[in-house]
């Protein structure tokens, strides 16, 4: 298992993701940061804008971490990239029935790929993207809560400085 592929809406990148990043970096050779690029959700940023983003985030891991986006089924994704891990985090009790249900279904469709859990640590557990946006947007402080690039980039966004 030499590559692995984390992926997600990304929108934006945070300090709970970076964490799993960084504890997939210690198992893989290589982590695939994989940003979905059409998605349910509306994102804040575009695809192309999490992938500047995310790359700049995590430029201090060098060649072990490639981020880019995809589009269509993460398991054709992950089998193109030659990888056969798929990592996940799991931040608390209350996630475990929706991955299971993604895990179950990626299994179902390439059943050689297999989905790793890794457990977010607990100063992060509570962390979502959808959380740090909305602190962003009413001018709190999320200095702590996503990497310093975002954290202007969600500055100028919602107050334009
Ligand atoms: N730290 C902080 N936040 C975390 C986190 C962590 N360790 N792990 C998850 N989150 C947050 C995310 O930021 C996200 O927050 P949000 O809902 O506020 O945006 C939320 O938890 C869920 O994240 P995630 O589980 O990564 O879901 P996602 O919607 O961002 O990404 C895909 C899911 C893109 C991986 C999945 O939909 C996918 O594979 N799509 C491709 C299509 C496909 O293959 N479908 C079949 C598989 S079911």
């Amino acid at each position: 298992m030499q590559t692995a592929v984390y992926a997600g809406t990304f929108d934006p990148f945070t300090n709970g993701h970076r964490d799993i990043v960084e504890r997939a970096s210690k198992l893989f050779k290589t982590v695939h940061v994989a940003i979905a690029e059409s998605t349910s959700k509306q994102p804040l940023f575009d695809a192309d804008e999490r992938v500047e983003l995310t790359t700049q985030a995590l430029e201090d891991f060098g060649d072990k971490v490639v981020v880019e986006k995809f589009n269509g089924l993460l398991v054709n994704y992950v089998a193109a990239t030659g990888a056969d891990v798929i990592i996940r985090g799991l931040r608390a009790v209350s996630d475990y029935e929706y991955e299971y249900q993604i895990a179950a279904m990626n299994r179902e469709l390439a059943p050689n790929i297999e989905t790793v859990f890794l457990m977010a640590s607990q100063q992060h557990s509570f962390i979502n993207s959808t959380i740090v946006k909305e602190v962003a947007r009413y001018g709190g402080d999320v200095s702590s809560l996503v990497p310093q690039n975002i954290g202007k980039r969600l500055k100028a966004a919602f107050h334009g400085r």
